[in-house]
């Protein structure tokens, strides 16, 4: 687990600075916008793997079961209970603007029907259905753009390299010619999806084990955007994708990269599992506003049991986070990234023309707000959700000193949310601000 986590950190901070470089940046930024506007996009790691509940492909991969018994999870996964329709009735509730399913995980198992091998829920398990096409066919329908996760690794499939953890099955330069059959395959597969289904995002995994030599990164990202040219590609794609994807770990100072998306689990784990370390809705939507104040977006994932229903408590943070996107989305959605640190003890957010300041307050906190070094004018200060419209001090401003003074906020505890309170703050101009060393300078 350590090495894993350690590969999934280096590839995480060494990606899309790359990435970018390589990359026309005014086409891409046209075809970026949806996605810097978005904010919200639910994971679904659906899989063979909740048959048991166990971790998703690496339970074999790491040996904590054997690969028979893991493979004999296909019996027990049945879709039984599988309504896409109502699945993407909770997406459009949360808020989300895109969803991102498995299509395939390092285990091997298409969750669709491809026609490059057998290895399928269509036809290897009692499902025998597609998830992916009825799913994305309802997020169409509600406007909500569709992303098509894809392991790169195929630890399932026979000419793979890599198998069981410390142990591989071949190496490519001993046999070239086996690992090309592999990438037949494997960039058939990429073909199919885009044919298929043309997702409107490409969330690439596990390109850590091999180079993008290796794998034909600019070849796969051809096979994308010559029939898909607007789809988005993760930065997961060993330097041929378009944004970084921080997995797990909160940036504590803004992220360098122009488009970048944190994702999260609900509880510990990305599939379904026993697991009841539950995020509560006002974790996630803290994480959610630090992350937008940091000119991210946030990846929440579920983990849907075999029979396609999805766990009460992941139900139950999608429709709080939804309700609270209802009170305050003004702050986020089509928002940027707010002031830098230090101005204000909390997440911050700007319109567009940064001529309105959001602040994310704490719901517990009430009482006075501070913030620091605002050189604007604030023509006026109100509560989203309740309009409940706020006065403000200005302390210490001294007249011959460009210095500005602080400002400071009252907020009644009445006006707060039960989670975060967004206020809405209009300035007199573009946002304006000092950040000098006081007196001295
Ligand atoms: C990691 C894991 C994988 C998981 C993914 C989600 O790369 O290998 O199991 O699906 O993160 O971000």
């Amino acid at each position: 687990m350590m090495k894993r986590s350690l590969i999934v950190l280096l590839t995480v901070f060494s990606l899309v600075a790359n990435a970018q470089s390589k990359i026309d940046p005014d086409s891409i930024k046209t075809k970026m916008q949806w996605f810097a506007d978005a904010k919200l996009g639910i994971f679904i790691h659906a899989g063979i793997y909740s048959v048991d509940g166990i971790d998703e492909s690496w339970s074999f991969h790491n040996k904590k079961i054997s690969y028979a018994d893991y493979m004999k999870q296909l019996n027990g996964f049945t879709l039984k209970n599988y309504h896409p329709e109502a699945w993407a009735d909770l997406i459009q509730e949360s808020g989300a603007r895109y969803s991102v399913i498995t299509t395939k995980h390092h285990d091997g198992v298409a969750m669709y029907d491809t026609k490059m091998n057998d290895m399928s829920i269509v036809k290897k398990t009692p499902a025998k259905r597609d998830m992916v096409a009825p799913f994305f066919a309802a997020l169409r329908k509600r406007h909500i753009k569709c992303g098509a996760y894809f392991s790169l690794i195929d630890w399932g499939y026979p000419d793979y390299p890599g198998f069981l953890k410390d142990s591989s099955r071949y190496r490519i330069s001993d046999d070239p010619e086996r690992w090309n059959r592999f990438r037949h395959f494997f960039q058939g597969q990429i073909e199919e999806i885009n044919q298929k289904f043309k997702p409107d995002l490409y969330w690439f995994d596990g390109d850590w084990e091999h180079s993008a030599e290796e794998w034909e990164a600019q070849k796969v990202r051809n096979i994308i955007l010559s029939t898909n040219p607007n789809a988005i590609i993760n930065g997961r794609l060993q330097g041929y994708g378009d944004y970084e994807t921080p997995e797990q770990n909160f940036p504590v100072t803004r992220p360098k990269f122009k488009w970048w998306e944190l994702c999260m689990t609900s509880n510990d784990n990305w599939g379904f599992h026993h697991d009841n370390n539950w995020k509560t809705p006002y974790e996630v939507i803290s994480i959610f506003a630090d992350v937008v104040s940091h000119g991210g977006n946030l990846l929440l994932d579920m983990g849907p049991k075999e029979d396609g229903t999805i766990p009460a408590e992941q139900i139950h943070i999608l429709k709080e986070l939804g309700a609270w996107n209802k009170r305050n989305g003004e702050g986020i959605f089509n928002t940027i990234g707010g002031l830098p640190l230090g101005h204000f003890y909390g997440p911050t957010t700007l319109s567009k023309d940064s001529t309105t300041l959001y602040l994310f307050v704490e719901g517990s906190s009430g009482g006075n707000l501070m913030i620091k070094g605002l050189l604007n004018k604030i023509k006026d200060i109100t509560v989203l959700g309740n309009n409940t419209k706020l006065s403000y001090k200005i302390v210490g401003k001294i007249s011959w000193s460009p210095v500005p003074g602080l400002v400071y906020i009252n907020v009644p505890q009445r006006a707060l949310d039960k989670y975060i309170a967004v206020l809405r703050l209009r300035l007199d101009s573009p946002v304006k601000l000092y950040q000098g060393q006081g007196g001295l300078k």
